[in-house]
């Protein structure tokens, strides 16, 4: 009887229509409940999960061992919160259990802020600390520390609620409550933007787009909360670095068409990184914006197709697949970590990304081909061309059209591989599809959960992204630095220098770049370097194949915005 059923099935599945769309609209309208389900119960003091974290806490996921999740990270905390709190002030979600539950975060995360930890005090530094225990004391073990994008995520949360509640006659919670809070990871943001970090996955000490794009956003929406509610004195201090910051988050965009995601770490620079934060810096209000990275800008969209390209040949799922259409991706095409595999997160956000791009399209009325996003559209129809084209045209139809399809594409395959139960690991195989990693991981929940609403064409707040106009002096974003090191070399000697970007050769000694003996003993090279970028380098001698490093710590260096520099160094 059974294999008579299975049997019928079969045949039905064949017989079927594509019935693609209505299948997704099944799986998202059984998935957001689980999803939200899964999300609560990871969040103390109730959250069925959560057992033994303070009220507010989120726990990165109940998994204790293999990878140990349990504990609370500022980032997953801070976009969690985010995505319940556009749910209540978006009217998805108004019950009292979540008003409730939002400002538990609120003293959670006003609490953690004071716990001194291993990256500072709360003036010293601490706010880069990544995690914490579930009973709000600090995480001591070594670890990837700081990380400067946690005090930007929770301000973006909190910033989110309190306008709301200003809206909503409420601004005495904001300024007695919210403002001391967000003044804290503010100022934090205003004076370490430009300071090493590790990035969001933990790994690489360097500067990070994610990081750096989270932090532009933190401060423009918390100098107009400032404005509105009268605290004008860090306004202009604000407004100064977010310009600055504006104009360093330039420098990621290489000319092969893509945002590379770090500075160092010497790999491709392909990483959800970036997308990541296209969807959460996403303004409804600001078109399709190039200074911001917006979703349905020219530079967005060459850098998703680039992206998503990197993983066709990584994972064994993908192959087969046809070359234009949607597959499995995960953080980074070289990532190994819990072996390497696609992340339910990462596919959900490709598909994010296109469908804010899509709602703003629709909201102006018109899409744009500039020669940046060509290959782009491109793969949705050849014929595609450099233009404007107003919603009425058939080009625009057909390329919506197929783009939409496109994107439902990748929420199907994390609907293919979503166990029954419709739990939500880390990870999917990258063999079989199978879940991997951390068990119902709250951050796959809450993407889930933004990635559904905005195909259903929920968007969140407005930030203020509209109309920012990058510094002129940042469009050219190379600068020539001529480095000078003062060095005597034994015959068969000579000087090389490696750094911490791509044009440095990322660290590698045998890439090492040669310096000129022309007027020795002063060595020197000229290299073209990033405007407005803070750059580790150092000199090494080679003779024969034998390398010698210059001593600890390694030089620094933060380029102008524009003209030339020059440095004066001494063979340490
Ligand atoms: C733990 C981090 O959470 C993860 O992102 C990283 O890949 C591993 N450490 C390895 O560094
Ligand atoms: C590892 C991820 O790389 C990192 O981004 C995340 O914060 C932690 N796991 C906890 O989910």
């Amino acid at each position: 009887m059974l294999s008579l059923i299975s049997s019928f099935l079969a045949l039905l599945s064949v017989f079927v229509p594509n019935l693609q769309a209505s299948d997704i609209d099944s799986y998202i309208s059984t998935e957001g409940p689980i999803a939200k389900v899964g999300l609560l119960a990871n969040i103390g003091p109730s959250g069925s999960k959560a057992d033994g974290a303070q009220a507010g806490i989120v726990i990165a996921s109940p998994s204790k061992s293999n990878p140990d999740y349990f504990y609370t990270w500022t980032r997953d905390s801070s976009l969690v919160f985010k995505a319940l709190i556009d749910q209540y002030t978006l009217g998805i979600d108004t019950s009292p259990s979540l008003r409730t539950l939002i400002d538990h975060f609120v003293n959670a995360e006003a609490t953690l802020q004071q716990v001194n930890n291993p990256s500072g005090t709360v003036s010293t530094g601490g706010l880069g600390e990544p995690k914490f225990n579930v009973d709000e004391t600090a995480f001591t073990d070594p670890w990837g520390r700081p990380q400067r994008d946690g005090s930007a995520l929770r301000s973006t949360a909190l910033i989110t609620y309190a306008n709301y509640l200003l809206a909503n006659d409420n601004s005495s919670y904001v300024t007695s409550t919210l403002w001391p809070i967000l003044k804290l990871d503010l100022d934090y943001i205003s004076q370490n933007w430009n300071e090493t970090t590790f990035d969001l996955w933990e790994e690489v000490s360097s500067s990070s787009f994610f990081t750096t794009a989270v932090q532009h956003r933190a401060l423009r929406e918390g100098t107009k909360l400032a404005t509105a509610i009268g605290e004008t004195a860090v306004v202009s201090g604000y407004t100064t670095q977010a310009q600055n910051v504006l104009c360093f988050l330039q420098s990621y965009w290489n000319t092969a068409g893509y945002v590379t995601a770090n500075t160092g770490g010497g790999r491709s620079g392909k990483d959800v990184n970036t997308i990541l934060a296209s969807i959460h810096t996403f303004d409804p209000a600001a078109g399709c914006d190039t200074a911001t990275f917006q979703p349905c800008s020219d530079r967005a969209l060459s850098n998703l197709l680039i992206y998503v390209d990197a993983f066709r040949n990584v994972y064994s799922i993908n192959s087969g697949i046809a070359e234009n259409a949607a597959v499995a991706t995960g953080r980074y095409p070289e990532d190994i970590y819990q072996g390497g595999n696609p992340w339910y997160l990462a596919t959900l956000a490709v598909a994010e990304q296109l469908y804010d791009a899509l709602y703003v399209w629709n909201a102006e009325g018109f899409l744009n081909i500039t020669p940046t996003s060509l290959p782009f559209f491109q793969v949705f129809s050849s014929s595609a061309d450099v233009g404007t084209y107003a919603s009425t045209t058939s080009i625009y139809i057909n390329l919506t059209t197929a783009i939409k399809s496109y994107a439902d594409d990748f929420v199907q395959i994390v609907a293919k591989y979503t166990p029954s139960g419709g739990g939500l690991a880390e990870q999917y195989s990258k063999s079989d599809g199978t879940p991997l990693s951390a068990v119902d991981l709250t951050w796959s929940y809450a993407s889930a959960i933004t990635a559904f609403q905005a195909r259903n064409g929920t968007v969140p707040a407005s930030w203020g992204a509209s109309g920012l106009i990058v510094p002129s002096e940042c469009l050219s974003n190379i600068v020539a630095v001529t480095f000078n090191v003062q060095a005597t070399t034994v015959f068969g000697e000579n000087i090389y220098i490696v750094g911490s970007v791509n044009a440095l050769e990322n660290w590698s000694p045998y890439n090492a770049l040669l310096l000129s003996a022309a007027n020795y003993p002063t060595w020197s090279i000229t290299v073209n370097l990033p405007v407005s970028t803070a750059i580790q380098y150092k000199y090494i001698r080679k003779n024969n194949g034998d390398v010698t490093w210059e001593s600890d710590p390694n030089r620094l260096i933060m380029t102008p915005a524009n003209g030339t520099y020059a440095t004066d160094d001494t063979w340490r």
